[in-house]
């Protein structure tokens, strides 16, 4: 139907260019914002598929195209973006005492302070609601942005100015402030907003946060309006001078600014005291007439925070305690398998919904096969060896924002004919057999690229704007090269010109292609054989590997070669990680049932020390996840893509084809060490070293452990040795601490 486009006259042709385009703004903008599509996706995609043949038909039109440079990518959501000054993060999470314990241990160990140094938290509650950003110049309201992805946000100004807890003027303020902090709905409120939308037929919103969330986020300001919004102030971004000295203080200003603060922050002098407040405010919890999911706590002195800085997306200086799983009751109504990026078949429980805090649940995991069965492959025994069977009473289980699961099984309620659960030996995508390999409890899909499933997952998110990027090479059009076996893993776009000799003119037949965009299309593949570190890392689509984490990854490492070979170094001392976590998991589950706290640092040690792990292994592990923004979920989940043998075949295909530019190192331009190599040795006397480590890193150096050629600076402290004399001999700047911290005060 649409090729036919191409007998069109200029005239007809930009007419029905223009109709189309319209037709799809319109159906982007109703799908996008307001959750209410207005056509099918098969509609959708036949309009689309007519719009791209008349602009490979009509290649003029592409002047009058708004779209054109946007098919394939996503929409925007209508909201302007606003760059955040200052990055908005999210929280690192402690689930229990111990947590907290580790939490201030971490921080003393990082500033060098004595066990029984006095330091000083605030702790508040942690509202379940959207955190919001609010930017002052000369005390005017002029910008409201939300969080978005941490650096770039959405322009919500127009909606924040009809929330009466946001002052439109401040008095006092400094020039530039940005105040942080969350819009939540009161849960009187939200029965109510419930109650009008669904006596005019409106749609209902499931919890306090989503109606938050859709009422600030409605390009009708209007309708903000009408939805009783709130505000607390908790903390800040850009300023142009402090606020105070510690975050007490500055929390005081923000009330004194005239906006609304928690009422339940407290100044706690210690790990006591917090957790005394964590278990007040849980108490009141019920009563407080509006959703917490925890509890923060933040240093309280503002200079030790600033020494304290980040992590790639959390701060060192606070944490979030959460409040413990929600547990509920439901019937379990089928099980269903997915196949993943990586080929795993995960069961899925389809649940009778049922609300576990506050939120309706659906659909759990249940992890794997043996999680089903209730024992695993070396015979340990799992939920007492109770199995799970269709038709069951199971008990969900859901802790924070982590993926509900289903947790028990009661045996009382089985009903008479529920039959064992008998887990696919194929995969239910390709019918490739299903395999798992020994020590291994995830049963994957041997068709690897063969599976549909997995490789047009794999190859869309190897195409997508942060990774490969490649233009006229977008979702659909994987989809659709995929099916007509033209493209079966991401290497394969690499040679899509030369095993099709005559590319352009197959290309040419099909619906959507002319000369010019299959050229286009050609050289565009070409144009992205040379990909920086960081964009081909993500572009491998390994769980957790975002782009931060990339970016993260590649400036820790340098160069595929150095990732690749550290990850294979690191393999026994992953899996020893991972005996630990499923030990501390079982460990955690059972004090939730019994009522009581976990003991968590036993139950890992232990698991870990079975092991028995190589030393130089232990030490790529620890180098891994202790590199600033990776950590151990990330390092498991690298761990995994690269040992699994098809992976890594794919991979080391695709890197052959290409050229992988090694990240640079220099980040901070104007820093006077950015790109330099530094080593710290003898006794630092003003920071530990992992703040100087960090700090040094945070300016674009690369901390090394040992002198050599590649050394540029040595920083040495009292009782240096022999690195000092090895510098001298090789002739490398030297300089002691206060040296040092001059020079990075420069910048
Ligand atoms: S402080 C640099 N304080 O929790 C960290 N966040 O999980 C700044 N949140 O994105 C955040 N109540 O949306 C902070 N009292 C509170 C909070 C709070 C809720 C939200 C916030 C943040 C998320 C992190």
């Amino acid at each position: 139907m649409s090729q036919s486009n191409g007998n069109l006259s200029p005239e007809a042709a930009k007419a029905r260019f223009l109709q189309l385009q319209a037709q799809l703004d319109a159906a982007d903008l109703a799908y996008h914002q307001s959750d209410a599509p207005i056509i099918s996706d098969a509609d959708y995609d036949a309009l689309r598929r007519e719009f791209q043949a008349l602009q490979a038909n009509f290649p003029d039109l592409e002047t009058l195209s708004s779209r054109s440079k946007s098919v394939g990518a996503p929409v925007s959501s209508g909201f302007d973006k606003i760059q955040h000054a200052v990055r908005m993060l999210s929280l690192g999470n402690a689930f229990e005492s111990e947590d907290v314990q580790d939490f201030a241990k971490s921080i003393r160990k990082y500033l060098g302070l004595a066990g029984d140094a006095q330091l000083d938290f605030t702790a508040e509650p942690k509202i379940d609601g959207l955190s919001l950003s609010l930017r002052y110049v000369n005390g005017q309201l002029m910008q409201a942005a939300t969080r978005g992805d941490g650096s770039v946000g959405e322009n919500v100004t127009a909606n924040a100015r009809t929330i009466s807890d946001i002052p439109h003027v401040i008095e006092n303020a400094p020039e530039i402030l940005e105040v942080r902090g969350e819009v939540y709905m009161s849960h009187e409120d939200f029965a109510a907003l419930n109650e009008r939308q669904a006596a005019v037929g409106d749609k209902t919103f499931a919890n306090p946060r989503n109606a938050a969330a859709g009422s600030l986020r409605q390009l009708d300001a209007s309708i903000t309006k009408s939805r009783p919004l709130r505000f607390f102030a908790y903390a800040w971004g850009d300023l142009s001078q402090p606020l105070a000295q510690t975050q007490f203080e500055a929390i005081q200003r923000f009330s004194d600014f005239g906006f609304q603060t928690n009422p339940l922050t407290r100044m706690c002098p210690s790990v006591d005291a917090l957790i005394a407040h964590y278990q007040d405010i849980e108490a009141q919890r019920a009563t407080l007439g509006y959703d917490i999911d925890g509890v923060v706590y933040k240093v309280n002195d503002l200079s030790l925070q600033e020494r304290l800085g980040f992590r790639a997306t959390t701060p060192r200086w606070a944490i979030a305690h959460k409040f413990p799983a929600e547990l509920a009751w439901t019937r379990l109504e089928a099980i269903d398998i997915q196949v993943g990026r990586t080929g795993a078949l995960s069961p899925v429980a389809r649940l009778a919904p049922v609300t576990v805090g506050g939120v309706v649940v659906s659909n759990a995991t249940l992890h794997n096969e043996d999680y089903i069965a209730g024992f695993d492959s070396k015979g340990q025994v799992i939920r007492d060896n109770k199995d799970i069977r269709v038709g069951d009473w199971v008990q969900i289980y859901r802790a924070g924002d982590v993926i509900p699961k289903v947790a028990d099984v009661d045996l009382h309620k089985r009903p008479n004919d529920a039959k064992a659960y008998e887990f696919p030996m194929a995969c239910p995508e390709c019918q490739s057999p299903a395999t798992r390999e020994e020590g291994d409890s995830v049963r994957r899909c041997s068709g690897g690229m063969i599976c549909p499933a997995q490789a047009v997952e794999k190859m869309k998110h190897f195409v997508s704007r942060a990774a490969f990027d490649i233009e006229g090479l977008g979702a659909k059009q994987v989809e659709q090269f995929h099916a007509d076996g033209w493209i079966n893993d991401p290497s394969d776009i690499f040679d899509l010109k030369q095993n099709f000799g005559s590319g352009l003119q197959q290309l040419k037949n099909k619906e959507g292609w002319g000369d010019k965009s299959a050229e286009n299309l050609f050289s565009a593949i070409e144009e992205k054989r040379l990909i920086p570190l960081r964009r081909f890392i993500f572009s491998l689509g390994v769980r957790h590997a975002g782009e931060v984490a990339a970016r993260d990854l590649a400036l820790h490492y340098g160069s595929w070669e150095a990732l690749a070979s550290a990850l294979d170094l690191a393999r026994p001392a992953a899996l020893a990680h991972r005996a630990g976590d499923e030990a501390v998991e079982v460990e955690r589950h059972k004090a939730t049932v019994e009522g009581r706290r976990a003991k968590i640092s036993d139950t890992r040690n232990a698991a870990v020390a079975a092991y028995g792990v190589p030393p130089e292994a232990a030490a790529a592990w620890a180098d891994l996840i202790n590199a600033d923004g990776i950590g151990p979920v990330l390092g498991l989940s690298l761990s995994d893509a690269l040992s699994i043998a098809e992976e890594r075949a794919a991979i080391d295909r695709l890197v052959s084809k290409l050229t992988i530019e090694n990240a640079e190192q220099a980040q901070a331009a104007d820093s006077p060490v950015a790109g330099k190599t530094v080593v710290f040795t003898g006794t630092l006397e003003k920071m530990t070293r992992a703040e100087a480590k960090a700090r040094a890193e945070a300016l674009g150096a690369k901390v090394a452990g040992s002198v050599s050629k590649k050394t540029d600076i040595l920083i040495a402290g009292p009782g240096a040795g022999s690195k000092a004399k090895k510098a001298a001999d090789l002739g490398i700047q030297t300089m002691d601490e206060d040296s040092w911290l001059t020079l990075i005060d420069q910048t």
